[in-house]
């Protein structure tokens, strides 16, 4: 009877190593381990259990139960703890390995914005004045009549107002029609010498072509000082016009009208072989100083104003004003 125990109690426990030692070798995590361990060495465990039947032996054979029980539990341990730490050290090299940096992956694209060409004509010219010395102001795009036409010199009746047809707004204002209103609101408000340059949106109702649109750009320039004279203006105009279109420019000066400058003049740059016009200016006019309370018997000053549009079209042989405003990539992606 004893000798059946014995041998089944023996057979038990070889079952137990054979079986645990496959179970551990298998185990994938640290929780499956753990759970193993539990199951054999816990209170209510696989050897709890098997001691458990040492009743039914002999006290002669419990000694022998005992120190193979030892064994099987000092093995099965020495795998539980060799098991544990290879998967310890797997952990770390899979983090370490999820962590490295591979510099010679391939970048990951990432979209990049871009000045758009209008802007980066602005700023260029902008960057130009205020290297010569020049003050970047700004005015509303609501404009009354006075700042857009009478205090320009343009009374109501003046036949120039023709020259821009104008947005009317229900309330009597308009939207300027050019940036020389800036020049009034500057003036108002500061003292000779003035040196200005603004930039700024304008409004005319023209019918949209491939060279006109009702809304674009314009670029207005205004010194006033003791002295200066229509040669200050030329220079100005020629060293910006050089920086803009290049070194050896070829610029005339052609008589015109403007009611706000006396004389006054356009400009012409010769671009690719033909005569171009970029820009209107002038002396401006007395009636206008005097306007804004400045002494025109002191003070003298000269004007010019230019659409950014035209400039920048010229210049990178743009030939429809419209895809300026398109917002179409295919066309941006090129400046
Ligand atoms: N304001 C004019 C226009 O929009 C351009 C212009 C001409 C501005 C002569 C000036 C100037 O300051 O002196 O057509």
């Amino acid at each position: 009877m004893s000798t059946t125990a014995l041998s089944d109690l023996e057979a038990q426990l070889d079952t137990l190593l054979h079986e645990g030692q496959q179970a551990i070798t298998s185990a994938d995590s640290l929780e499956r381990l753990e759970e193993l361990r539990v199951g054999y060495f816990g209170k209510k465990g696989q050897l709890s259990k098997i001691l458990g039947g040492m009743g039914r032996l002999d006290a002669a054979d419990r000694p022998r139960i005992g120190a193979i029980a030892n064994q099987v539990k000092d093995a099965l341990q020495g795998d539980l703890d060799a098991k544990r730490s290879a998967l310890e050290s797997a952990a770390i090299q899979a983090q370490l390995e999820s962590e490295t940096l591979d510099v010679t992956m391939p970048a990951v694209f990432r979209p990049q914005g871009r000045i758009h060409p209008l802007n980066g004509m602005i700023d260029r010219v902008l960057d130009i004045f205020v290297g010569l010395g020049y003050t970047v102001a700004t005015g509303p795009e609501m404009e009354s009549d006075y700042y857009n036409f009478e205090a320009l010199n343009t009374p109501p009746d003046h036949p120039a107002r023709d020259m821009q047809d104008t947005f009317y707004l229900p309330d009597g204002n308009l939207l300027r029609t050019h940036t020389s209103s800036v020049q009034i609101r500057y003036m108002e408000n500061h003292k000779p010498p003035i040196r200005i340059v603004a930039p700024g949106r304008v409004y005319r109702r023209d019918t949209v072509d491939a060279t006109h649109a009702a809304v674009f750009h314009q670029v207005e320039l205004l010194a006033i000082d003791e002295g200066l004279t229509f040669n200050d203006l030329k220079g100005t105009l020629k060293e910006f016009l050089r920086q803009i279109f290049g070194e050896d420019l070829e610029i005339r000066f052609r008589a015109s009208y403007f009611p706000f400058t006396e004389p006054s003049a356009e400009v012409d740059v010769k671009w690719k072989g033909k005569w171009l016009e970029v820009l209107g200016c002038g002396m401006v006019d007395p009636n206008v100083l005097k306007q804004v309370g400045y002494d025109p018997e002191k003070y003298t000053g000269f004007a010019a104003g230019f659409g950014v549009e035209r400039f920048a079209m010229v210049l990178h042989q743009i030939d429809d004003i419209r895809r300026v405003y398109a917002s179409d990539l295919r066309f941006l992606r090129q400046f």
